[in-house]
Order: C-alpha cells, then sequence, then structure tokens
C-alpha cells in the first residue's frame, strides 16, 4: 500500500477544478452520509477487470469503453440506460466477431456527473453565477437557484448510480446480454444506415455458429459465456469529496478502493505536478487512465507512471490518447516510446473524441466524423509503426438518435445538427455513427492482428 496515504491526503495538495461549496458544514454531513452508504461497486470487480485489462494490455484483446460525455439527472430513464448499453453489447459484438479477439466492456455511465471548467463562474449580462460543474454539482440552467453548488446533489447521485448499476448488471448477466438474442439487439434507427445490414450479416453468422456448436453439445444454457458478459463502470475522478466519501477499504485484502466506479480516470487538466486528483488515485487500487493530449511531455508521463504505478502492476494503468487527427501522428510516438523504453506496462487506448471539437458557422459544437474516423486511423498507424499494441477505444456516444456529430453514413449534416442536439456537454456519436465506427475498428483490429500473426 502506498506510503502517507489516506483517502483524504489529496487535501494537502493542489486541488483544481473542485467547484466551491459555501455550507461547508452541509458539505460534511453529505460526506458522513455517503460514507455510510454500501459501496456501489465491490474490490474483487475492479481487480477482475484490472484482470482483463493486464491481458489486453499485453497484446490480447481491446478495450470498449464509452458513454455519455455527462450523464445528466434529467435524461435518467431506463430507455437510455438500455439504448446505450445496447448499442455497446452491439459494437463489442462486432469488434469479437471481426477480430476474433476478446472485448473488455466498460461503460461511462452509473457516475459520470462531474465535468472540469476553466472558470469558477460565468457571466452573463453583468449577471455572476458559478459555472455548471453538472449534474452532481449544481444545474445548468443560468439562474442562481440551479447555479447554487448543492452538496445534496450528491445523494441524488449516489442513488442514480446505484439504479442504473443495478439495470445494467442486470441487462449484462440476466439474459439480456445471451449471445441468442444478437438479432434484438439491432435498433429501429440504425434501420436506414448501410451499418444496419452488416450488422445483420454478423448477427445471422453468429447466430449460425452457435446453431454448429449446439449440434456439437455446447449451448448457452451449459456454457455461462454465451449466457452473459461483464460490464464495467466508469468515470473521470473528479469530485474528490465524492471520490473519497465511496472510498473503502477492502475486507479480503486490506487494500483501498474507491467503490464508486470500478475504473476511474484522470482528465487532462487535473493531471499537473503535485496534483490532489493525481494524489488520491495513488492510493486506490482501481484501474486508472489518464487522459494523454498535446501539451503531456514524455518525462511529466513516466513521472506521473512512476508515481501512480510503482509497482508495474499490470492492468492498472490505461493511456487514453486525444490529440485531434492531425496531431496523432506526430504527438502520440514520443510518448509511445518512452514507455516502451520504461518497462511500464500499459495499455494504450484512443479518444478521438476530445480533439476534433469544432464550431459550424453557426456555432453549434461538434465532431465531424471523418476526423474521428481519421484519429483512430491514426492511433492505429502509430502503433504498427512502433510495434505497439492497440488496445483501446473511448467514446462519447449515446444510444439515442441525436444529431450531435456530422457526417457518417447517415450523413449529419451541419444544418441537420439542430433537429435532436441534446448533449450536456459534448458531442456524442448516435447509434448509427457508433456501430459504423465498430465496424472500421474491427477492420484495424483483425489487420494488427492478422500482421503480428
Ligand atoms: N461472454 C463473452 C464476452 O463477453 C461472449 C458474449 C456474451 C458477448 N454476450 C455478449 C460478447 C455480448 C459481446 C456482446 O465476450
Ligand atoms: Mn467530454
Amino acid at each position: 500500500m502506498a506510503n502517507d496515504w489516506t483517502p483524504q491526503s489529496w487535501k494537502a495538495h493542489e486541488a483544481r477544478h473542485l467547484p466551491r461549496y459555501e455550507d461547508a458544514a452541509a458539505l460534511d454531513r453529505v460526506e458522513q452520509t455517503l460514507s455510510t452508504f454500501p459501496p456501489l461497486v465491490f474490490a474483487g470487480e475492479a481487480r477482475a477487470l484490472k484482470a482483463e485489462l493486464a491481458k489486453v494490455s499485453a497484446g490480447r484483446g481491446f478495450l470498449l469503453q464509452g458513454g455519455d460525455c455527462a450523464e445528466s439527472f434529467a435524461e435518467f430513464h431506463p430507455d437510455n440506460i438500455r439504448d446505450t448499453f445496447r448499442v455497446l453489447l452491439q459494437m463489442a459484438v462486432v469488434m469479437t466477431f471481426g477480430s476474433k479477439q476478446p472485448v473488455v466492456k466498460v461503460g461511462r455511465m452509473a457516475g459520470q456527473f462531474a465535468k472540469p471548467r476553466s472558470a469558477d463562474t460565468e457571466t452573463i449580462d453583468g449577471v455572476t453565477l458559478p459555472s455548471y460543474f453538472g449534474d452532481i454539482v449544481n444545474g445548468i440552467e443560468f439562474s442562481p437557484e440551479q447555479r447554487y453548488n448543492d452538496p445534496q446533489r450528491m445523494l441524488q447521485a449516489y442513488s442514480q448510480s446505484a439504479a442504473t448499476l443495478n439495470l445494467l448488471r442486470a441487462f449484462a448477466s440476466g439474459g439480456y446480454a445471451n449471445l441468442r438474442q444478437v438479432h434484438k439487439w439491432t435498433l429501429d434507427h440504425i434501420g436506414s444506415s448501410p451499418w444496419a445490414q452488416k450488422f445483420a450479416e454478423t448477427a445471422d453468422r453468429i447466430g449460425e455458429a452457435l446453431d454448429f456448436m449446439a449440434a456439437c453439445g455446447v449451448e448457452p444454457n451449459s456454457v455461462p459465456q454465451l449466457q452473459g458478459t461483464s460490464f464495467y463502470t466508469s468515470h473521470e475522478a473528479l469530485l474528490l469529496p465524492w471520490e473519497q466519501a465511496l472510498t473503502r477499504q477492502d475486507s479480503l485484502t486490506g487494500d483501498w478502493y474507491d467503490c464508486s466506479a470500478h475504473m476511474l480516470w484522470i482528465g487532462d487538466r487535473t493531471r499537473f505536478e503535485n496534483s490532489a486528483h493525481v494524489e488520491f488515485l495513488r492510493g486506490i487500487g482501481n484501474p486508472i487512465g489518464i487522459k494523454c493530449g498535446p501539451s503531456l511531455t514524455p518525462d511529466a508521463l513516466l513521472a506521473m507512471l512512476d508515481r501512480l504505478n510503482p509497482t508495474f502492476e499490470p492492468g492498472r494503468m490505461t493511456l487514453i490518447a486525444r490529440f485531434g487527427f492531425d496531431k496523432v501522428e506526430t504527438g502520440l510516438p514520443p510518448l509511445v516510446r518512452a514507455v516502451q523504453a520504461s518497462g511500464h506496462p500499459v495499455l494504450w487506448s484512443c479518444d478521438p473524441m476530445h480533439g476534433n471539437v469544432i464550431k459550424t458557422d453557426s456555432g453549434i459544437k461538434t465532431r465531424p466524423f471523418e476526423r474521428i474516423r481519421a484519429e483512430v486511423e491514426g492511433f492505429f498507424a502509430v502503433h504498427r509503426a512502433e510495434g505497439t499494441h492497440a488496445g483501446g477505444i473511448h467514446l462519447e456516444m449515446t444510444g439515442r438518435d441525436v444529431t450531435e456529430c456530422t457526417g457518417g453514413a447517415v450523413d449529419i449534416t451541419a444544418e441537420g445538427l439542430a433537429e435532436c442536439y441534446d448533449t450536456h456537454c459534448d458531442p456524442r456519436l448516435n447509434a448509427a455513427q457508433s456501430i459504423e465506427i465498430a465496424f472500421e475498428i474491427a477492420e484495424m483490429l483483425n489487420k494488427e492482428v492478422a500482421e503480428r500473426g
């Protein structure tokens, strides 16, 4: 266990991007309450995920991580949870079938509520209020009532996370994710996309393979691996009072785990030297992600790996590259080489979302599908050149039929964005665009596996 670390040792370090709570006593009471609540996940599950990620970092398998940019209280609905889970299943099946590699499934779900803001406050027409920090802190509407940083919101976030996780667990192991159901996962609104046809063909071939295996005596009834899947949760570890309150000592090992999610990542803006967020993550046993962008130097990355994973534990570290389609091929190789030379075992994943945001002429934030695809291609090209494994994808996506990213086979135009633009934060891929990128990743992965032999 890390030296001198306690769940609150982060308080002696520099904490950026934390909201200011006016009522310290109210914050204290909420933290007390949360610390008596049941953990949302169990330490053994975080260890199981770490073991799966360790295999991927050793070159076998692929990490699929996806979900909302920010979950909201308003969009909390079983249909939304089901639709996002269903697209993730479809993507996983496409990638597993296409590459013949296992896919580790992790949702940006059941806890992705807090957003880092560049300024504490926002001023509109001479009125200054706290910035919107995500539904776990305050409301998005620009009014004094909504923009009040209210610790009580953490209790609602807990209840929403618990209910979301409960449904995800039920779907993953209760029959919905049974491979025999693969045809039923088809979404109505990918019906118009050319990829719907391709998905139906994949589903047919899986059905045939299952029929054949059944004739040989191997059936979902007798093989648990065919009946369901493992599904894990993750979010950015940003709101440290919340993360601390859900951190527990595992009764089996004595180690500390942040039981708010299986996996936590640290954002680009909170990973500086002497950061409170790094200090907090250092002491928990969960798998950890680091967002790696153009401003990260190889030396800073190695220093962070030494700090967060001093024992070189495989599966502990996932490095999530987010460079932008035009920077990945120059920016990523120096980091990959430095990590290779250090001997740190890491899983390299690609976030093709955050470096590819543009504004349309009418001022709407979007991400062109072509740029997202180009960054994924660049990411694979870098790893092919360096002889390392392109190990994962990190997407902001939803199962709903939104129009937030332009392009793709569904060909959303800049004018069409207004039709269903619902995000609480960044633009997300819709269901059809998510399936499309999954097919393309499957092909790239297949090529990598074939070349490797
Ligand atoms: N259990 C296996 C896996 O998770 C196979 C599987 C079952 C599966 N249901 C699935 C794969 C749904 C993808 C999607 O990989
Ligand atoms: Mn985002």
